[in-house]
């Protein structure tokens, strides 16, 4: 067995584990033409940054998803910090299977974690769950111009294959059952502050370490940052505000 954890020993006690902020996440809320939902589901909601924002804000129950137990415990930990306990509860699972559990959505939020089962995939699956004329507020890593550096594409060409244009992916939506209301990138501090700036200190320091996952994972995370630097714009997390057909 693997002692050593790579994703904890890189993201332990992390408050955001994605491109992401508070400020973007109630930015997007407040896009959507109303405020007022009965059944929330954060899918991949990691430590629940933007799980305690919605919960906040809304003051309604948001059900947070990850397979990840100890970034659960660690949402549990912080909501009762933030005595919004009664307002977060965690449900240990795939996000492939939130049909199973629920089946009647009014707001489905997914911030930096779609990927991991296919954008497409679980805009596909989520349909199921979500209630006619119900929202979906998905971010999804995107081109956003067809003038890529040449480093740029060959990390992705293996990093994420499947990334695709924002035009790409509104067929996408359009596809799997939702009218596009709007969209919105992040902008670039959101990658920085909180995050990479962050990450990229753990990372060097992890390099060297006597497990070889932890090494894998900590140069190609520092690879990511580097990456990130000579981007220049060409591609970004895109949110996607849906609303279900
Ligand atoms: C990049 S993190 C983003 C977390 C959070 N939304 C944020 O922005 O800080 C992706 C999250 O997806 C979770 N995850 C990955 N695959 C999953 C799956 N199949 N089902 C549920 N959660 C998953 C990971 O455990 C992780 O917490």
């Amino acid at each position: 067995m693997n002692i050593y954890n790579p994703i904890d020993l890189l993201f332990g006690g992390m408050e955001k584990l994605g491109p992401g902020g508070n400020v973007h996440t109630l930015h997007l809320l407040r896009l959507l033409p109303k405020q007022q939902f009965r059944v929330i589901v954060d899918a991949g909601c990691g430590v629940g940054r933007q799980t305690m924002v919605l919960a906040k804000e809304l003051g309604t129950l948001v059900h947070a998803v990850d397979s990840h137990e100890a970034f659960l415990n660690d949402l549990t930990q912080r909501a009762k910090e933030a005595r919004i306990e009664h307002l977060v509860q965690t449900h240990c699972i795939d996000m492939k299977d939130i049909p199973d559990v629920f089946q009647h959505i009014d707001l489905l939020w997914s911030e930096g974690a779609a990927y991991n089962i296919g954008f497409s995939n679980a805009l596909t699956i989520w349909a199921s769950a979500i209630n006619p004329d119900g929202f979906a507020v998905v971010s999804e890593l995107s081109w956003l111009r067809e003038q890529v550096p040449n480093a740029v594409r060959e990390f992705f060409q293996s990093g994420y294959p499947d990334m695709q244009s924002i035009q790409q992916n509104l067929a996408v939506a359009e596809n799997a059952g939702y009218r596009v209301l709007t969209t919105y990138t992040l902008p670039k501090e959101a990658w920085v502050e909180g995050y990479y700036d962050v990450l990229e200190p753990r990372a060097k320091a992890l390099i060297d370490h006597p497990d070889s996952s932890v090494r894998d994972f900590a140069v190609e995370t520092v690879k990511e940052i580097e990456i990130f630097r000579c981007s220049e714009d060409s591609y970004g997390y895109v949110f996607y505000v849906l609303q279900r057909t």
